[in-house]
């Protein structure tokens, strides 16, 4: 087979923990993999004050795919690592899908009642390069009792329907062929009325899939309540990244979480990270469970067209979940690792 050129940016706190576990499972698939590892984030923000250097960008911009573990440090101010390196990096290569699976696997514990594996099994395609993380913003008279704050939310037509129609072939091709978007339309009357005409009018284009429309809040309720409810979920930038943080609590914990920035068009290379953050609350301790890096990967194998390979690390993942005691706690970082690989080795 085919090598491999991966970029692997480790990033902060357990990312780099969870990112040698992915590595370690990735080279035992036997695919040929070249990886350059890139010294990003709050070490290197601190030694140059560099956060994505052009040039750096730019040879990224060459490789296959890239893996990175989490970013954001609380040494460095909030927005300075996770905007100018990793919504840069989002921004630059377009990676207009993020692609956010909420799973249950057999086997896990969630918090709901009465719920099992058939019930939690949607793919949240989330917008990934406008919305409120795009838009333009200020502040006058900072730091006065008059301050005014503004913080723009950017949706175009051209971003809406690319991301919309994306999210239509995916549902046609889940069994149940059913799509919700989840926005604000009664209070983001402009933004949500693009949002909901974009729906109706690709959904004409698809006749076989079945619309829904939910408020996030109320949406947010169903998550908990009716999780059965959602099958392709669609929606903007911030509604996707909460409602994500909430799928990833309702199917077994965010340590299991898995996510692409996809760039669908292939003009630039895709980035797979797990959809939790540097966790520096549990960093340098091994205890990060690296189960939705390991995930990641096999997402990151599945956008290559290595489809076996994918199925294999999902299988793998998928029976070491099983043995896992309830409870949580067990095994370190580099134990579930091990377990996992050879699992994929064997
Ligand atoms: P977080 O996801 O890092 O942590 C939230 C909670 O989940 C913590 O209690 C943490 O210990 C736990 N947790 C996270 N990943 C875990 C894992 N693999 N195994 C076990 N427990 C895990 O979110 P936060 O605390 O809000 O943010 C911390 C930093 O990470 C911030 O700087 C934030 O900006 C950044 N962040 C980065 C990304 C990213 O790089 N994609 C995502 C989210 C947050
Ligand atoms: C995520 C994170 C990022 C986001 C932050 C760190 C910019 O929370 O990947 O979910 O909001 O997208
Ligand atoms: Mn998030």
């Amino acid at each position: 087979s085919r090598n491999i050129r991966l970029a692997v940016i480790p990033g902060d706190g357990i990312g780099a923990e969870v990112v040698a576990e992915g590595l370690k499972v990735l080279e035992a698939v036997g695919t040929k993999i070249e990886a350059t590892h890139y010294d990003l984030g709050a070490a290197r923000y601190h030694r140059t004050g560099e956060t994505l250097p052009d040039a750096v960008l730019e040879e990224l911009r060459g490789y296959d795919a890239i893996l990175l573990g989490a970013v954001g440090d609380p040494s460095v101010p909030p927005g300075i690592l996770e905007r100018d390196l990793l919504l840069r990096l989002r921004f630059t290569f377009d990676h207009y899908v993020n692609l956010r699976p909420v799973k249950l696997f057999p086997g896990v514990e969630t918090p709901l009642a009465d719920t099992s594996a058939e019930d939690i099994d949607m793919i949240v395609v989330r917008e990934g390069t406008e919305g409120l993380y795009a838009g333009t913003g200020g502040a006058m008279r900072r730091g006065t009792p008059h301050e005014i704050a503004t913080q723009e939310s950017l949706n175009t037509a051209y971003g809406v329907e690319r991301v919309v129609r994306y999210a239509f072939e995916k549902a046609r091709s889940r069994p149940r062929k059913k799509l919700t978007l989840v926005h604000k339309t009664n209070v983001l009357t402009f933004a949500g009325d693009l949002w909901q005409r974009t729906v109706n009018q690709v959904a004409e284009e698809f006749p076989e899939v079945a619309t829904d429309y939910c408020h996030i809040d109320a949406a947010s309720m169903y998550f908990v309540t009716q999780p059965e409810r959602f099958d392709v979920v669609v929606t903007d930038n911030l509604f996707g990244d909460i409602i994500t943080d909430l799928g990833a609590a309702i199917a077994g914990g965010i340590g299991l979480a898995a996510s692409g920035n996809v760039n669908p068009d292939r003009t630039a290379p895709s980035m797979f990270e797990p959809v939790h953050g540097s966790a520096p609350d549990i960093a340098g301790q091994a205890k990060a469970d690296p189960t939705a890096t390991i995930l990641s990967v096999a997402m990151l194998l599945d956008h290559l067209g290595l489809r076996a390979e994918a199925a294999r690390v999902e299988q793998a993942v998928a029976d070491d979940i099983v043995e896992r005691p309830a409870g949580g706690v067990g095994r370190s970082t580099h134990e579930i690792g091990d377990d996992i690989t050879a699992r994929v080795s064997s």
